[in-house]
């Protein structure tokens, strides 16, 4: 019998995380757990309970009065975030909703319910999880765990030319100054700050294209756990 494949996947803003995350669990024919996305959940919940996100106590009385619940479902292999019940992934990816979810991922209550959640997600079945603390607080025993790391400007360069698709107005030096301050932001908050986990294999992708970025996860993971 296989062991069940558990691959933690950590790395800074548009390094490229969810859809490399993608691309590898259909290689391995597993599930792939996008833990931003949860987080995005309570930004979006607090904004619709017309909650400041920087309102601390407000956020965590939310959590603390049971008035939120995030899950995840998997529908013919692909993630569902649900609020309350409800799907809401088609209104994760503003860029209101990520800078509500930057915000509320600084408050203990809010990571300790989702980092519990996580866990018991992923006891259930073999996945991908990408997230910024996955190989070093959510599953520290994960036998194979990958860093991805590129330069700022090749990252800011990739999301501007995402964005430039819908927002005309967009410049790539905005993008790069966003993109250095949430850098920043991630690392330095105190409550599971983005790091390397130490026993994480760094992944620069900033030579590499999609399919090589891919497939140096492959060989990480089948070093870990041998040929699939
Ligand atoms: O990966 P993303 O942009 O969808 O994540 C949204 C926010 O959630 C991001 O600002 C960092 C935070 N986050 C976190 O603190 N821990 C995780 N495991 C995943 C995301």
């Amino acid at each position: 019998m296989t062991h069940p494949l558990l691959i933690a996947l950590d790395g800074p803003v548009s390094a490229g995380k969810s859809s490399l995350a993608d691309a590898v669990a259909r290689r391995f024919g597993i599930l792939h757990l996008d833990t931003g996305a949860m987080y995005r959940a309570i930004g979006l919940a607090a904004l619709r309970q017309g909650i400041d996100p920087a309102d601390e106590q407000a956020v965590s009385g939310l959590l603390a009065a049971d008035r939120v619940q995030v899950d995840v479902r998997f529908v013919d292999g692909h993630q569902q975030t649900l609020l309350d019940g409800q799907p809401v992934d088609d209104q994760l990816r503003s860029q209101q909703v990520g800078s509500a979810a930057s915000t509320v991922s600084r408050y203990g209550p809010v990571r300790r319910y989702l980092v519990a959640r996580q866990q018991a997600i992923a006891r259930q079945q073999s996945m991908i999880i990408d997230g910024r603390d996955i190989g070093t607080v959510v599953l520290p025993d994960a036998r194979a765990k990958v860093f991805l790391t590129a330069s700022p400007e090749v990252r800011a360069r990739r999301r501007y030319e995402q964005i430039r698709a819908t927002d005309a107005a967009a410049t790539y030096e905005d993008v790069l100054k966003e993109l250095i301050a949430r850098d920043k932001q991630d690392r330095e908050r105190p409550l599971d700050p983005l790091r390397q986990a130490e026993d994480a294999v760094l992944l620069d992708t900033t030579a590499l294209d999609f399919n090589q970025s891919v497939d140096a996860i492959v060989r990480i993971v089948e070093a870990a756990y041998g040929q699939r």
